[in-house]
């Protein structure tokens, strides 16, 4: 554990004058020293231009941003590298297939299925497109309900739009299971991988889903990249997303003509120094003992829930029977910026608010939450800083 935690950099640095005590990873993870030199590396050692140069640096650049998309394909379960789009982050993976895939099936009234416990980068994308939204109910537990999921899939929305794991629960959803009974209606379906890929492996060959995406830097890769990934026969009948450069065939003042995918969905000089920096993040997560790193995350959740549980007037939003690592609250008396703002004195970094996900704190009828979520890295010490912490709220606020 200790060996991981030494891999990244920032844990040597105080905030607010005190040791560092991050347990923001829902919101962004931090960084290993290896993505770090990766991006430097590329700044300081061949930096050029993709796809356009003949010489030795832009060729490099190009074989490093193309060859990227063979780690994503094996990180993903041995998918195709030719359905891997690199895109900015979720947000525009979600948006992308909105209008790409979406907007052209859109009939008036279409409507597309989503969860009471999407964030808002599932939500908005589908409804600048002009759909209507309907979204499976969650369980006081904090799960879905599979029997509504059941029914509104028989109800006839052009696709199902379901988060692999909730960023504010933590809830991993059972997408298998809500995959084979999409398919039973026909309804095709997209995962937002966001909260997902950093806390467990992720296989598109046996899931049975349509679209999948992730960001970067949710994944201790660099922040401005990340990752559609799409069947072969969808993306190929999908028209552009974005025009420019880099996305074409053919171009004439009259008439244009597009690349086949991936390409035809990445117009313009993209995010090189990120991908390459995504590669590394992918190959340092692929080396480190998964099961072991799961292991630890469930047991620094247990370990969390009982002492958060010692904290008077601190009530859990919900718990998931099966959830990563994430410990979603309020406390009577005292509002979520305020835990926060106390807690960033004690160097301990939290997140405050509706987390993006605005209708599921309205069906659990609170308009905020505080959220400690972890990461690789995160100790039980970080958990007994933050109980402390908590204690020290309670007495302010009590
Ligand atoms: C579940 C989920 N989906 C989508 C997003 C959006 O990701 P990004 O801002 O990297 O595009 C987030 C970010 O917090 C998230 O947690």
């Amino acid at each position: 554990m200790s060996s991981v935690r030494a891999e990244f950099p920032i844990f040597s640095r105080t905030s607010r004058g005190k040791p560092l005590t991050y347990l923001d990873s829902g919101a962004t993870t931090q960084k290993p020293q290896v993505v770090i030199d990766a991006e430097l590396g590329f700044y300081e050692g061949w930096n050029a231009n993709i796809h356009r140069g003949v010489y030795e640096f832009s060729e490099r650049a190009t074989m490093a941003y193309d060859g990227t998309r063979d780690t994503v394909a094996e990180f993903l379960g041995g998918v195709r590298a030719d359905e891997i789009v690199f895109v900015r982050g979720t947000t525009e993976a979600i948006n992308l297939v909105a209008h790409s895939y979406l907007k052209p099936k859109m009939t008036p009234g279409a409507t597309v299925l989503v969860t009471e416990m999407e964030h808002h980068a599932n939500i908005i994308p589908w409804q600048l497109v002009g759909a209507t939204l309907k979204a499976i109910p969650v369980t006081d537990a904090g799960e879905l309900d599979l029997q509504a999921a059941e029914r509104m899939l028989g109800e006839g929305p052009l696709l199902l739009a379901v988060t692999h794991v909730s960023n504010t629960l933590g809830t991993i959803n059972p997408i298998a299971e809500l995959a084979a009974m999409a398919k039973r209606h026909g309804v095709p379906v997209l995962v937002d991988g966001a909260q997902a890929v950093g806390h467990f492996p992720v296989d598109l060959t046996t899931l049975g889903v349509d679209f999948y995406c992730f960001s970067g830097h949710k994944l201790f890769g660099p922040t401005g990249v990340g990752v559609l990934w799409g069947r072969h026969e969808l993306l190929e009948a999908m028209p552009p997303f974005q025009g420019g450069g880099d996305m074409i065939d053919r171009v004439t003042f009259e008439r244009s003509t597009f690349a086949a995918s991936p390409q035809r969905f990445e117009a313009g000089t993209p995010n090189i120094a990120g991908v390459i920096g995504l590669d590394a993040a992918i190959r340092w997560l692929s080396a480190q003992d998964r099961p072991a790193l799961e292991r630890l995350d469930a047991e620094l959740l247990a370990a969390g829930y009982e002492m958060l549980e010692q904290v008077p007037g601190l009530r859990f939003i919900a718990r998931p029977a099966s959830q990563v690592g994430v410990l979603t609250f309020t406390m009577d008396g005292a509002h979520p910026h305020d835990i926060a703002s106390i807690l960033d004195s004690e160097g301990v970094c939290i997140r405050a608010g509706h987390h993006c996900t605005q209708p599921l704190h309205a069906r659990f009828g609170v308009p905020a939450s505080a959220r400690a979520s972890f990461g690789p890295y995160t100790t039980e010490q970080d958990l007994l800083t933050l109980t402390r912490g908590l204690l020290k709220v309670r007495e302010l606020f009590g």
